[in-house]
């Protein structure tokens, strides 16, 4: 969470910073500031609470002096509420020294009675201003920035990317990072820093990863980065693969609406390059065959839509792979002490790179002795590096705070996983690869069909439903995770309670919850795969109808069994069993994003959320 751009170069240096903010701001948004070190030397400073937009408002009417030295912060709130006073940055030193920060310093506390105890006064509740008095108190010993980092940062227990500049050194911006992210971007006569590469995507699209523990110190010129120890490091340059303006808006009224537009490609684009007459082959997992040989099960673990993408990749890999498959929630996997081990695989998933949760998982996995591969959206990410291996997923930047594209693609990555895994150990035939191969390669069109032919009455109906107070989901097998992602995006995006539930286990219980008018949606599976899968899910429409529900069907072209129990029916195209789930998703994410406009909610950016959950 936090966005964090720094810059240094020839430019005016606000301009940078706020279009920089813009595009980190899914990574929170309760408030936002700049510290700039003017032309004459003097380091000025604004912030305020609320979006980006209250601050680039206060700066029109009360400009900064412009310099070309600038730091700039976007913010979802940990310590401290969403106020003036606790917005970044944070002044020490005699307010000549600004700090940003993303994460949590954890023993902030015990810092901070030290030095009220030395007769320090603080201006704000945050752990952030901790930091920045710490640093400038070293700072003032010896004159030295980076010192005074290296002095500093590694009595901070918890999770920091910390940025600072003094107006003793216009031209130069210092940064540590420990478990947040942190990249670099390389321009001509002009250096950035950044969350992630959106910070500076629009200048440069060569950039640098930053490695754990690391400090860095850019100017103009130079780049320089040492650990802890002073010692310094090789740094792994990178290219941007995509250019600003996948980053952009592009005319569309929400990212959210862009990004379900942009699902087709998302996962054509996950596919391309991977195919190779007909079977899977995954470059990045070259000479990697050893990763896969004898493992006995792999475990995937992922918060939130990732996990549910897990899920569906439970079914895939198991019925290709021959593997047991276990999913779990990265926060809790490893506080239960999971068998684990040299034979087990752990794949993570996530779009951002940087989930705390997962990333401590991870770790963990590692520490036990398991392999581990990370299916990540974001280059230069912190779980890829952490892993053994990396799948990337192709679906571009996600920047609507609900995951829709990236979704799509984690499935499609797991799919690919699961062929090329299903190839090294030989439990399909080339011909089962190629023809599984070949139904993946046919969903982006698929999709595309979708949002022709169902977007428009999918949207009205959403629009007709935005005074519903509940929504029930429902699916069995792969139906299931993708009713448990129509609830999450439901209930994010529009504050409605919604719930999924394997339809199946509906009489156990949440059957109680079905009253006259309750819009229920239930994901119908194909007739032609299994009748009987499909005549149980038809079923259990009965039984909810029998009480009244309102029933909405996710149900393939031609299938007319289902017509006389719904209300509404919504139609996919025809797919393979294990294909359903990439077909299905989309009328939900579509309804979501609809009901949510309906009710007048900004669907990009809801309420309490941040794009990228970088504490734990
Ligand atoms: C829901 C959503 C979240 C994320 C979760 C994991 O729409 O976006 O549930 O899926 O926070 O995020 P990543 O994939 O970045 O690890």
């Amino acid at each position: 969470m936090c966005g964090i751009v720094g810059y240094v170069g020839p430019r005016p240096s606000q301009d940078i910073l706020i279009s920089g903010l813009a595009r980190l701001e899914y990574r929170g948004y309760d408030s936002a500031g700049i510290a700039v070190i003017d032309r004459d030397g003097h380091l000025g400073m604004r912030k305020r609470a609320g979006k980006l937009q209250v601050l680039r408002d206060d700066l029109i009417i009360d400009p900064l002096p412009d310099g070309t030295t600038g730091i700039g912060h976007t913010r979802w709130a940990t310590h401290g509420g969403p106020t003036d006073a606790n917005a970044h940055p944070h002044l020490a030193d005699d307010d000549k020294l600004a700090v940003i920060h993303n994460g949590i310093i954890e023993n902030f506390a015990t810092l901070k009675a030290e030095l009220v105890d030395e007769g320090y006064e603080f201006r704000s509740e945050t752990d952030t201003e901790v930091a920045a008095i710490l640093i400038g108190r070293a700072y003032a010993e010896s004159g030295d920035l980076v010192e005074a980092f290296r002095s500093t940062v590694s009595r901070f227990d918890g999770a920091y990317t910390l940025l600072a500049m003094h107006q003793d050194h216009p031209g130069l911006v210092v940064a540590a990072r420990r478990n947040s992210p942190l990249v670099i971007g390389l321009g001509d006569g002009e250096n950035f820093l950044g969350s992630d590469v959106a910070a500076f995507v629009e200048h440069t699209r060569n950039a640098l990863a930053i490695g754990q523990d690391e400090i860095v110190a850019i100017t103009p010129s130079l780049v320089e980065v040492t650990n802890f120890d002073g010692e310094v490091v090789e740094v792994e340059p990178f290219e941007v693969t995509w250019d600003a303006s996948a980053a952009d808006k592009g005319g569309w009224s929400s990212f959210m609406a862009k990004e379900v537009s942009e699902e087709p490609e998302a996962v054509a684009k996950t596919v391309l390059g991977r195919v190779r007459d007909g079977a899977v082959v995954i470059p990045e997992l070259d000479g990697l065959d050893e990763l896969f040989a004898g493992i006995s099960r792999v475990v995937v673990i992922a918060c939130g839509t990732a996990a549910y993408a897990g899920q569906v990749g439970k079914y895939a890999i198991e019925q290709w792979a021959r593997i047991p498959v276990d999913v779990e929630l990265a926060h809790e996997f490893r506080y239960r002490d999971p068998v684990i081990g040299p034979d087990t695989l752990v794949v993570s998933i996530s779009q951002s790179g940087e989930t705390m949760d997962t990333l401590m998982a991870v770790k963990y996995a590692r520490e036990q002795g398991a392999r581990t591969l990370s299916i990540c959206n974001t280059q230069g990410a912190t779980i890829p590096r952490e892993s053994d291996a990396v799948v990337y997923t192709h679906a571009g930047p996600e920047v609507a705070v609900a995951s829709t594209k990236a979704f799509v693609a984690q499935i499609t990555a797991l799919y690919l996983l699961a062929l090329h895994v299903a190839r090294v150990r030989g439990s399909m035939t080339a011909e089962q690869i190629a023809r599984e191969t070949h139904e993946l390669e046919a969903v982006p069109e698929k999709i595309s069909t979708i949002l022709e032919r169902e977007q428009e009455r999918i949207t009205q109906l959403a629009g007709w439903m935005a005074d519903t107070r509940s929504v029930l989901f429902l699916g069995r097998h792969v139906g299931f995770p993708i009713a448990l992602e129509g609830a999450l995006k439901l209930k994010e995006i529009s504050y409605i309670h919604a719930e999924g539930f394997a339809a199946g286990e509906l009489k156990h219980g949440p059957i109680a919850l079905i009253e006259p008018g309750q819009p229920v949606f239930v994901i119908v599976p194909s007739p032609r795969d299994s009748t009987l899968l499909h005549d149980k899910v038809v079923s259990n429409i009965q039984e909810i109808r029998a009480r009244g529900a309102r029933v909405i069907v996710i149900a393939e072209e031609g299938d007319a069994s289902v017509l006389p129990f719904s209300d509404e029916v919504l139609r996919i195209p025809l797919a393979g069993a294990l294909f359903e789930p990439l077909l299905a998703v989309v009328p939900l994410h579509i309804f979501a994003m609809g009901l949510a406009t309906a009710k007048g909610l900004d669907v990009d950016q809801p309420r309490n959320l941040a794009k990228s959950v970088t504490v734990e």
